[in-house]
């Protein structure tokens, strides 16, 4: 459930005084934007509306710098699932809460984004389902659905840019999970939208989405997307310097195989445990019918020797899918922890708190913006669970935060930036 909706109408009389943002708890609330000309582009949501961001503009010394987050929350790789998510917040403006809630990297306080709090800060919505890189249409007559992600993101730096973006001195595209994957497909494209002179750089929190057999030796993730790739035309959106190096093009997709055809200065947030990847793409539902590793996937504590090694084999697929971005990037930062996270820059608990996760006593927000403003680069990678007592391991038992139960406490989803494949 989220929480914005909920405070919105108590606090409809202050709208009147501060029309785009309010407070409340000391969150910030921060109102929609409809891109009012995009349909004319063929830019739309999966049901045919219209595409939103959400503006909070920066201030002093920040005014002509630009955070641009995408949103995360899965993507749709069938018909069935796209027709779903057409029908919520994930494929519709209709359905988007007007208000999203800017904290963490997009707070605009400085005791809690000590770097980014006084930049214009946008979070671009996400409702194409594919990563904003789709491109087509499905019509059998009965429904329609548009793939349009490729030109919703245009359609979005189109009405930014004439509100000061144009003029940016400095940019940082970051975005988590579906949303941090989509920096990896639009990092260099926007670093050409901007002045030529402007410091361009991306982040991709929790986005590092490996290409990584099952338990069972399929490659669930590598199907899935396929079927997405195929299903949403995104295959022409891919970085072309990959797709001509490469035998099968539609891999592009994952990070590991663009990274190295990607010239914009980056930074790689992930968990080497990333609570999404583990659970569906190393242990999907269909490669553990039996349910050995229920409480493993609620509980880290509740696994067994033979699911950690396992568990152990997935950080050292990412830190070796990693190694030459650590070993050539010269620009480039990393922060690998070892934490059962998903997506660490959009909470303040995460990102920046007294108690928030450090690698050798650095936090996040520390990081990151020690490595944009060059003061320290580094890639940090944390070692191997257990070791790390900062982590906020998302996954705890009785009753995990963030992740939805169906009745017979099963979990059927985790939610935000997780909503997936759930068939
Ligand atoms: C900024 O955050 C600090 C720490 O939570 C808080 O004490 C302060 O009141 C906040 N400032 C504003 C302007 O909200
Ligand atoms: C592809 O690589 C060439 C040569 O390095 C470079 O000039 C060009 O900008 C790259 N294209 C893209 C889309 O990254
Ligand atoms: C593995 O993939 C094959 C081929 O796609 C499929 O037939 C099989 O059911 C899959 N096994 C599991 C456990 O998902
Ligand atoms: C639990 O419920 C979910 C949906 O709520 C269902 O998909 C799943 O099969 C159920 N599991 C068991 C063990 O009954």
């Amino acid at each position: 459930m989220n929480m914005a909706i909920e405070i919105v109408p108590c606090l409809l009389l202050l709208l009147v005084f501060a029309p785009w943002s309010i407070y409340s708890d000391e969150r910030l609330l921060v109102g929609m934007t409809i891109v009012q000309n995009a349909a004319a582009r063929g830019a739309v949501c999966l049901d045919g509306s219209l595409p939103a961001y959400h503006l909070h503009r920066g201030f002093g010394a920040g005014s002509n710098n630009w955070i641009l987050q995408f949103e995360g929350g899965g993507w749709c790789n069938d018909v069935p699932s796209c027709l779903e998510r057409a029908k919520s917040r994930r494929g519709s403006s209709r359905y988007m809460e007007k208000y999203k809630v800017f904290s963490g990297i997009l707070s605009n306080n400085g005791s809690l984004n000590p770097d980014f709090y006084n930049w214009n800060r946008v979070k671009l919505r996400y409702c194409d389902g594919a990563s904003f890189s789709g491109e087509g249409k499905f019509d059998n007559g009965a429904s329609v659905l548009y793939f349009r992600g490729q030109k919703i993101w245009e359609a979005i730096i189109d009405d930014l840019l004439p509100k000061g973006l144009s003029s940016a001195r400095n940019a940082l595209l970051s975005g988590c999970s579906a949303g941090g994957l989509a920096t990896f497909l639009h990092c260099d494209n926007l670093a050409k939208m901007l002045p030529s002179d402007a410091t361009v750089k991306c982040l991709s929190d929790a986005g590092f989405f490996l290409d990584e057999q099952d338990i069972s030796l399929n490659y669930t993730m590598r199907s899935f997307y396929n079927d997405l790739i195929a299903l949403q035309g995104v295959e022409r959106n891919l970085n072309p310097n990959c797709t001509k190096s490469i035998e099968n093009p539609k891999l592009c997709f994952f990070p590991q195989y663009a990274l190295n055809y990607i010239t914009t200065p980056y930074f790689i947030l992930n968990s080497a445990y990333d609570v999404y990847q583990f659970r569906h793409g190393l242990v999907p539902p269909s490669a553990d019918l039996r349910g050995r590793w229920y409480r493993c996937k609620l509980n880290p504590a509740a696994c067994n020797a033979n699911q950690i090694d396992v568990l152990q084999g997935l950080r050292r697929d990412m830190l070796s899918a990693l190694d030459s971005f650590h070993t050539n990037s010269g620009e480039g930062a990393m922060f690998i922890n070892s934490c059962f996270a998903h997506c660490q820059s959009e909470s303040q608990d995460t990102w920046f708190a007294v108690d928030s996760p450090r690698i050798h006593d650095k936090t996040i927000a520390e990081a990151v913006g020690d490595w944009y403003f060059g003061r320290k680069i580094s890639k940090e990678i944390d070692c191997p669970y257990p070791c790390d007592k900062t982590c906020h391991n998302l996954i705890s038992s009785p009753r995990p935060r963030g992740l939805l139960f169906g009745k017979n406490n099963t979990v059927i989803a985790i939610e935000m930036h997780l909503q997936v494949s759930l068939r």
